[in-house]
């Protein structure tokens, strides 16, 4: 360990988005500030948000609106304060964006211009053309480097560093460049570290999204909520499972079955290709299923659109489409199927970030805040990470006034220093990238978009056993610098412990609302089930309960698009 590694009042683990967010809302609250990730930072994953972000911002629209459309897609499971909370303070963070730089796409009277996008009563997505999350991401970071915040790069969060009364002070983390152990000081760390994504195969999400946040505040003893809610995105590559942008049916797109139908008018008539994704995937994978597809997948149509269009709106989709599949949308239209995108759950926390754990906050996917309950809006994840960013940031900074300097025991350091040694030392055996793959494909088969107890046991079997074979994962490479071996090693942990998690809490609801969908009780039921679930581990066992939702003024209604 390096002698003496400075403290800080607020430490930030994660530089997507959230975890940007929170650092320069804390920064600005006057208390020292640093952020860590495992990646240098504009490499996060939130580069990959390509449609848009939410906000009520011109007349005819409203907060009410925006906050109704986000229970309503939620499938009546979001907290209703925290929503309200969302949709009440997109407006000011729009343009705090774009005060910061955000290039939006503008409408012909210089306005920022906005689109349409699923479960939305409004066009009310802004834009900058498919490649939002990186613009937005790369201007944030600037601001990052204008105020100075500091930046540990490439460093891996081993454990959260606790006191003797169980608060959070810091973490020990892997310094990858260097390969040594550090233990860092902070009064309060906020967890950012994104989804969980690559828990299932394959993903939309970057190979870097293991969960990693979740699992080390799970281990903590912070409950994770609604963690069998995962997103099924509706408009992916079968080949590498690549985000098509729900940005496509904003502008236009049609989906159709192998007999040219636009299959949407069954379930979703009025809204069609444009209801919530919950729906929309569900009904693709009844077309698959009944062999109305095409190899697999049903097709995303934007012919009728116009190479003009196409090249203006959507020049990403057109990329990966002819990349990836070989298609040029402009000419023909392009196999899709649903595909794993986003973990609606998470570690919860209220409204400002806290978790149950002294000195630990949460923001961003990491987080269960809860404003999107059984199924996310689209474009509402990237209004999340600013809204709930920032307001982590500013609570944490508070926070972190009134508490000492952390005094922690080197022990922290010399028990992670064990745990990789007795990784290295373990003899040549199973490689984590086979028990990755297992993983992933039955996450994907039976955990997905229908679920039923016989697949979902099926499944914890099968978990089961690869956490048994991941005692037998041995680490090939033995050098401690840039080690990616031993990274990968580390990330699979925690994604097992987070699949267990996930089939535990899909077992426990016996219903079907949102993403969530129990071929063996395909009811939604209020009566029951108008609840969160909670996983907490206790002992090595996952203890599951449940915690009423939180309703302010809309009331659970049949959900018809
Ligand atoms: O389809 C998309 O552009 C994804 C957006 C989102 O998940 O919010």
């Amino acid at each position: 360990m390096r002698a003496g590694m400075r403290g800080h009042d607020v430490l930030v683990v994660g530089a997507g988005l959230a975890g940007m967010r929170a650092a320069l809302e804390a920064q600005a609250k006057g208390v020292d500030v640093a952020i860590m990730s495992k990646v240098y930072p504009v490499r996060s994953h939130s580069n990959a948000a390509q449609g848009g972000i939410n906000a009520a911002l011109s007349e005819e629209d409203s907060w009410e609106s925006h906050a109704f459309d986000t229970v309503k897609g939620s499938d009546y499971l979001g907290d209703q304060d925290a929503i309200e909370i969302l949709a009440k303070e997109a407006p000011q963070a729009i343009i705090e964006l774009e005060n910061f730089g955000v290039p939006f796409n503008r409408d012909e009277t210089g306005r920022l211009g906005s689109r349409n996008f699923g479960g939305a009563s409004h066009a009310r997505t802004y834009f900058v053309g498919d490649f939002t999350g990186q613009a937005i991401l790369h201007v944030m970071y600037e601001q990052l480097l204008k105020h100075g915040v500091t930046s540990y790069d490439e460093w891996f969060v081993l454990e959260l560093a606790r006191d003797d009364e169980g608060a959070v002070r810091g973490v020990v983390a892997l310094d990858i460049k260097r390969g040594t152990i550090e233990l860092v000081p902070a009064k309060a760390v906020i967890l950012a570290t994104g989804g969980l994504g690559r828990v299932y195969e394959p993903s939309t999400n970057a190979l870097i999204v293991t969960g990693d946040g979740m699992a080390l505040a799970y281990r903590a003893g912070a409950p994770l909520m609604d963690m069998e809610m995962v997103q099924f995105h509706p408009t992916t590559l079968k080949s590498n499972g690549a985000l098509l942008s729900e940005a496509a049916r904003g502008e236009g797109a049609y989906l159709i079955n192998k007999h040219g139908e636009r299959f949407m008018k069954k379930s979703a008539p009025i809204k069609m290709e444009l209801a919530s994704r919950d729906v929309v995937s569900r009904a693709e994978q009844i077309e698959i299923n009944e062999g109305r597809g095409v190899d697999g997948c049903v097709l995303l149509d934007m012919r009728h659109l116009g190479a003009a269009k196409i090249m203006e709106r959507l020049p990403q989709v057109r990329e990966l489409a002819l990349e990836f599949a070989g298609v040029d949308i402009i000419h023909e239209p392009v196999p899709v199927r649903p595909g794993m995108h986003y973990q609606m759950g998470g570690v919860k926390t209220d409204v400002w970030g806290q978790t149950e754990i002294p000195g630990l906050f949460a923001a961003g996917e990491t987080a269960c805040v809860s404003v999107h309950g059984g199924n996310r809006l689209g474009a509402n994840s990237l209004l999340e990470t600013v809204v709930f960013g920032k307001r982590a940031g500013a609570k944490a900074a508070e926070y972190a006034k009134g508490q000492k300097e952390p005094r922690l025991s080197q022990s922290w350091v010399t028990d992670q220093e064990k745990r990789i040694k007795a990784l290295f030392d373990r003899p040549p055996g199973e490689k984590a990238a086979a028990l990755r793959l297992e993983m992933g494909t039955i996450m994907t088969r039976n955990v997905g978009v229908f679920r039923s107890a016989e697949g979902l046991e099926e499944a914890r079997e099968t978990i089961l056993r690869l956490k048994e074979r991941f005692a037998r994962v041995s680490v090939q490479d033995k050098g401690r610098v840039y080690n990616s071996n031993l990274l990968s090693v580390l990330e699979l942990e925690n994604m097992l412990e987070l699949a267990h998690v996930i089939i535990e809490s899909a077992l426990f609801r016996t219903e079907s609302r949102g993403a969530h969908y129990r071929t063996d009780y395909p009811e939604r039921d209020d009566e029951n089930w108008l609840k969160h679930t909670l996983v907490r581990y206790r002992d090595g066992q996952h203890e599951l309960s449940t915690l009423p939702v939180t309703i302010t003024r809309w009331q659970p209604q049949v959900r018809q698009y």
